[in-house]
């Protein structure tokens, strides 16, 4: 096809020709909505680096996960901030725990919304590292237990599906075989298959209380120049189990989103991140950017390039627009 036969302008001369030849449609189906909980009662404090965002203490993130509900917004990933940290991440398995507590509470109250749990232990560590460390590490196969111990109690609580995304060597097969052997089998793992030790992560380690104290997290999370790496990786958990894979981030790494989309049939999911989304509400309040053109063409950007799923900070606000 060449001009002036083909003139691709005719196709898009006005609103109802672009929608005939549209390809990525974004939908409320495809959104997880992450969410803070935080011990106490009525609590509702602000994310300094994601504004719009709020650490909830349980009983408004039930509140918070009936909105999302009523949106049609299909699940929510909680992520828990411990009153108390200790260097064995035992508020992370602990019967009592905030995410337990939390799950126990979602479930009960709005029993059609999935609930989806970050399995990771950098919220419940002293030292802010995703595992246990043992002679000044992150010792690899020590912390495998404790992922499945953290899972199977997840499990346990009502959850309906875990994310680990610690990004230890083996932790899918150690999680599928706690959560068998406690006759979790149905229960679904998103595993976070490709994590990229990434700058776009430092909103959320305010939210979640959950910097490393020393060191980075550079020997467990992928270099963000490999993208041939991130396909052994993802390889990896598929072989060990996951139902669904991720890429993490999202906007930043739509290449690897689009090679994982073709070299993989499993549900692929993107995690549009923390620093993704407070650049644009930072641009927008600066007068910069229109927020819902940015938020709506990051999205379809992601999707675009293949994902099926977008765990994003946007889900509310994404909604109300698809809604309307
Ligand atoms: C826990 C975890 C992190 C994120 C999700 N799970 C932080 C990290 O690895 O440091 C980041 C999410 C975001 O930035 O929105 N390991």
């Amino acid at each position: 096809m060449q001009f002036p036969d083909y003139r691709p302008r005719r196709l898009r001369k006005n609103e109802n020709f672009r929608r005939l030849i549209r390809e990525t449609q974004l939908s409320i189906n495809d959104f997880i909505y992450p969410l803070f909980a935080v011990p106490g009662k009525n609590v509702k404090k602000p994310i300094q680096a994601m504004p719009g965002i709020f650490q909830l203490s349980t009983d408004n993130i039930v509140a918070e996960a009936q909105k999302a509900r009523e949106l049609g917004i299909p699940g929510i990933l909680l992520f828990g901030i411990p009153s108390s940290k200790d260097d064995l991440a035992t508020g992370a398995f602990a019967k009592d725990g905030i995410i337990q507590q939390t799950v126990r509470r979602v479930k009960k109250e709005v029993p059609d919304i999935l609930v989806i749990t970050d399995v990771c232990l950098c919220e419940y560590t002293s030292h802010g590292h995703c595992g246990m460390i043992e002679k000044g590490a992150v010792d690899n196969d020590m912390t495998l237990e404790v992922l499945a111990e953290t899972a199977v109690s997840h499990a346990r609580a009502g959850a309906d599906m875990v994310a680990p995304s610690a990004m230890m060597d083996g932790q899918i097969a150690a999680i599928r075989e706690g959560l068998d052997e406690q006759n979790y089998e149905n229960i679904p793992i998103m595993a976070y298959a490709a994590k990229y030790a990434s700058c776009f992560y430092g909103p959320f380690r305010e939210a979640a209380q959950s910097a490393p104290q020393f060191g980075d997290r550079k020997d467990y999370q992928m270099d963000p120049a490999n993208g041939d790496e991130a396909i052994r990786e993802i390889t990896l958990d598929v072989s060990e189990g996951a139902d669904i894979i991720m890429v993490k981030p999202a906007l930043a790494y739509l290449d690897i989103i689009c090679r994982a989309k073709q070299e993989f049939d499993l549900p692929l999911a993107a995690y549009n991140v923390s620093g993704e989304y407070s650049m644009i509400k930072a641009a927008a309040q600066m007068g910069w950017l229109d927020e819902e053109k940015a938020m709506l063409e990051s999205l379809t950007a992601i999707k675009r390039a293949g994902a099926d799923i977008i765990i994003t900070y946007w889900a509310m606000q994404a909604a109300k627009v698809l809604s309307k």
